[in-house]
């Protein structure tokens, strides 16, 4: 499903509807919701927005679909974006925050650390995936999705649920294209001219999945593409 709103104000509200929707129905149908948030900065006012919502926030279990390789106090982290936008805001329990670590010294470890907590969390058989409710995405100008960069190693793993991802060197922890395409649904939330080029890699019939990841997500569940009208014009009426 892919819609195209008319400003960043209506992009992000049309996307606090899409999301509480997705929460509440979770919460009916299974009495919680897991929801893995995008880092980066457009999801940021959804995030404020959703803080001015009154939810029973102990039903409802916030991971991260990627994380960079900094502490959790840096101003790059996607987890304190996430707690000073919206958790710290709320009366979030602090057992329903599940962080991406990154204080192993090695993103690696750190990965094996979190791919831990998610098969404890989600009581895992050895090679099973857990369906996240709501997993929520971006799209870098280059196209990539959660921290599955063009060209890595990290999109071939599927063996795993966590791997370590590689921006032009740096490291980041990201879910794993099996992980995301076990998903429920995937709200892709997408805003500004500078990513129109990759979204027509990503919507075109036929393209290159390794130099357009987001390609490669293709969920079990519902698949949405919240664009506004400077990301999105130009695919009306998909
Ligand atoms: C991150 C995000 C990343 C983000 C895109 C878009 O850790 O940065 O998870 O995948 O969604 O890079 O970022 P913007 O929303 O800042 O354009």
């Amino acid at each position: 499903k892919v819609e195209i709103l008319k400003d960043k104000n209506a992009l992000i509200e049309r996307s606090l509807s899409l999301v509480v929707t997705k929460i509440q129905q979770a919460i009916e149908s299974r009495g919680k919701c897991t929801i893995a948030l995008a880092g980066g900065n457009t999801p940021k006012p959804l995030y404020e927005a959703l803080a001015k919502q009154s939810f029973p926030w102990d039903k409802i279990e916030v991971f991260w679909g990627d994380e960079r390789y900094v502490s959790a106090d840096h101003l790059d982290s996607n987890q304190l974006m996430a707690r000073q936008a919206w958790l710290s805001k709320v009366d979030f329990p602090e057992t329903n925050i599940h962080p991406m670590s990154t204080t192993a010294g090695e993103p690696d470890l750190d990965a094996q650390r979190h791919e831990a907590e998610l098969q404890q969390f989600f009581r895992l058989a050895p090679g099973e995936f857990p369906h996240f409710d709501l997993i929520l995405l971006g799209i870098g100008d280059d196209g990539h999705t959660a921290s599955l960069f063009p060209q890595t190693d990290a999109l071939t793993v599927t063996d795993r649920l966590v791997t370590v991802g590689n921006k032009q060197g740096e490291p980041r922890l990201t879910f794993t294209v099996p992980l995301l395409n076990h998903a429920r649904c995937i709200v892709f939330i997408v805003s500004g001219e500078n990513k129109r080029p990759a979204l027509r890699e990503i919507f075109a019939p036929q393209g290159d999945e390794m130099m357009y990841p987001a390609r490669l997500i293709q969920p079990e569940g519902e698949l949405w593409w919240l664009l506004d009208h400077s990301a999105g014009a130009e695919f009306d009426g998909n």
